[in-house]
């Protein structure tokens, strides 16, 4: 399948890129080497069909047949977190393991919905998670970003208590960003929209941003920009049905958050080389490599830069160019982008 070779120069210069990462489920880190040790560690019980040890969990997850089929085992790995400690533990391994693949700046996902519904409140998620990315800012000298998401498969008025329950960490600027996530097509943008406002009119200095494009169509998209006002596009994949679409992206400089392992494991594309992605660098719509749940989908950002490489085999100029990209959409000042840049 490898058309082209990342051989070691080729991967120490991915390395060495500035990369910045915009789409990462810090939920999405846990891994069934650390499921299994908490849910002990709490006597959390486990469904009775869930796969028993590690190498069998591991074999289920090679095999998700959609979005759909990954999200029911990703809720199931999250009621393992309980604890401050846990939270904390959990987004400390991510950075670590980030800082070692050459990651300068993280903005990083989390679901309060998910912890709240089982009796975990948002601080306890809040504060573990704000202390790892204060421990990565001072330690790996990675600047960090926390973007909450509400669940789409969620009613909106649940997400309207989430921003309420927020509101302190958003007022702190502990809480950089509203996203959104869960399953796509069942639930179109417009569901939300007086999510968005409520944290619009509030904090307009937060970024927003709405997973769109995954599974739904380039309307999922439109619909995000046009009704939920977001600056940023998780995944976007289906942009590259609609040419009008494009251009508007291109025109604002709108960034889709790409995460290309993920959309091969939730069969989103056979192969990475069938992602658009010459169409977005011909069409100039800047987009960033991302590893969404790197330890459901089988490698972190590195992982990502280089299967994106070893399918399109892009010159240092490209590379530097979709580097330089996601230094710009980043939700960082124009000091920290010089810095990176
Ligand atoms: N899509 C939608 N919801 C998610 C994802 C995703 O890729 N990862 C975690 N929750
Ligand atoms: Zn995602």
């Amino acid at each position: 399948m490898s058309k082209y070779e990342c051989n070691h120069h080729m991967t120490g210069f991915l390395k060495e890129l500035p990369k910045c990462e915009h789409h990462v489920h810090l939920e999405g880190t846990l891994g069934p080497d650390l499921l299994f040790p908490l849910a002990a560690r709490n006597n959390v019980q486990l469904p009775s069909h869930f796969p028993k040890d590690v190498e069998s969990l591991n074999k289920r997850y090679s095999e998700f047949t959609d979005l759909q089929d990954f999200l029911n085992f990703y809720y199931i790995g999250m009621s393992v977190l309980i604890q401050e400690q846990d939270f904390f533990d959990l987004a400390w391994a991510y950075f670590t393991k980030a800082h070692a693949d050459g990651l300068h700046h993280a903005e990083t996902f989390f679901d309060p919905q998910g912890h709240v519904e089982r009796g975990v409140s948002i601080d306890v998620v809040v504060r573990g998670f704000e202390r790892a990315a204060q421990q990565a800012e001072k330690e790996l000298g990675i600047s960090t970003r926390l973007i909450m998401c509400l669940l789409r498969h969620l009613p909106p008025k649940d997400g309207l208590a989430t921003i309420e329950s927020a509101r302190p960490y958003y007022k702190a600027g502990t809480i950089h960003g509203l996203g959104l996530d869960s399953a796509e097509k069942p639930f179109p943008p417009h569901l939300f929209e007086e999510c968005y406002k409520a944290v619009r009119d509030s904090f307009p200095e937060v970024g927003l941003t709405a997973h769109a494009g995954e599974e739904g169509g380039p309307e999922f998209i439109t619909n995000s920009l046009d009704l939920l006002n977001v600056t940023r596009i998780d995944h976007g994949v289906n942009s590259f049905q609609d040419e009008d679409l494009l251009k508007r992206l291109a025109k604002n400089q709108t960034l889709l958050s790409l995460c290309p392992l993920s959309n091969v494991k939730l069969q989103v594309v056979k192969d990475v080389s069938e992602l658009p992605i010459q169409k977005w660098l011909d069409f100039g719509v800047p987009f960033s490599i991302n590893s969404d749940d790197p330890a459901y989908f089988g490698g972190y950002i590195l992982d990502n830069y280089i299967m994106v490489h070893t399918r399109f085999g892009f010159d240092l100029k490209t590379w530097c160019k979709i580097a330089a990209n996601g230094v710009n959409g980043s939700w960082i000042s124009d000091a920290r982008k010089k810095e990176l840049l």
